[in-house]
């Protein structure tokens, strides 16, 4: 596995293309799914024609939400073409296309002008980039002055076991996670202010709980098909298995953050 920058992007963003991802975590790739986006919209007053910006998007999943629900005008960047082709595929099909697009691009170098955004959204995935602190001031330039800014992400509250701390580690969203306090600073950094966080770490514990009893699924049913299940996956389980353990004994856990830009 390839340890450059661009090296952990693709590879993170191979895992998330794998149907195998979808089949465990949902069709949202966050713990607290839905529930957890909508709280995070409200918080950055998400509302009818709000242009938003989902970066790491995924399957494209919040943005329909927010335009389904909150009537908001989407775009989403992802770093994978085809997890971007496959939401514009969804996107079509729920027929929200008029209010959804979606770009390939890069999180540090963000496909969209400078000040054309009204709430930038960032779902479990800022702890992924390798240069976060780049990623924040791409969100601060392309919203415009008073723009909000919405984040969830996984929290550490203490050093994680080694283990952890892998290439693997890395794309289930673990390895570049900071404590909040570090999650606060970064956005300060960036020049935000009137930042909040609210913690949401039960959340990421039914997330693993869903996961292990899936991942226990598709074992089964890989032995009943002969079927062989990829070697990541396999690798994953014993992560997860980790990961588990370090979040009940309170090392882990989940929150959200909104900031504003001044004006
Ligand atoms: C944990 S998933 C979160 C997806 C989505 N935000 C959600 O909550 O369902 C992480 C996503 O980040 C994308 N990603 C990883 N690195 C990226 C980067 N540098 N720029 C844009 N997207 C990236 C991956 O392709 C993947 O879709």
């Amino acid at each position: 596995m390839s340890t450059t920058p661009q090296g952990f992007k693709g590879c993170c963003a191979g895992l998330y293309e794998l149907p195998i991802t979808t089949l465990l975590l949902g069709e949202s790739h966050h713990p607290g799914g839905a529930q957890l986006t909508r709280q995070l919209a409200e918080s950055v007053l998400v509302g009818p024609d709000t242009r938003v910006l989902d970066v790491a998007c995924g399957r494209g999943t919040t943005a329909r939400l927010l335009a389904e629900e909150f009537g908001a005008q989407v775009t989403g960047v992802d770093y994978s073409d085809l997890i971007v082709q496959n939401a514009r595929r969804a996107t079509r099909a729920a027929g929200l296309e008029a209010r959804v697009d979606f770009r390939t691009g890069d999180a540090e170098h963000l496909p969209c002008e400078d000040a054309s955004i009204d709430v930038v959204l960032c779902e479990c995935a800022l702890c992924t980039f390798p240069d976060a602190p780049r990623a924040l001031r791409e969100f601060y330039r392309v919203l415009k002055p008073g723009g909000r800014l919405g984040i969830s992400d996984i929290v550490v509250n203490r050093e994680m076991p080694a283990a952890l701390q892998t290439v693997v580690g890395h794309v289930v969203c673990i390895a570049g996670a900071r404590s909040a306090d570090g999650y606060l600073e970064l956005i300060d950094e960036a020049g935000f202010n009137t930042t909040r966080s609210r913690n949401a770490s039960s959340a990421l514990l039914e997330m693993m709980t869903r996961v292990e009893q899936r991942l226990r699924l598709a074992d089964v049913i890989a032995q009943l098909e002969t079927l062989e299940l990829p070697d990541d996956l396999t690798h994953s389980a014993e992560t997860l298995d980790e990961a588990r353990s370090f979040i009940t004994a309170g090392g882990a856990g989940y929150a959200l953050f909104s900031a504003r830009k001044p004006r």
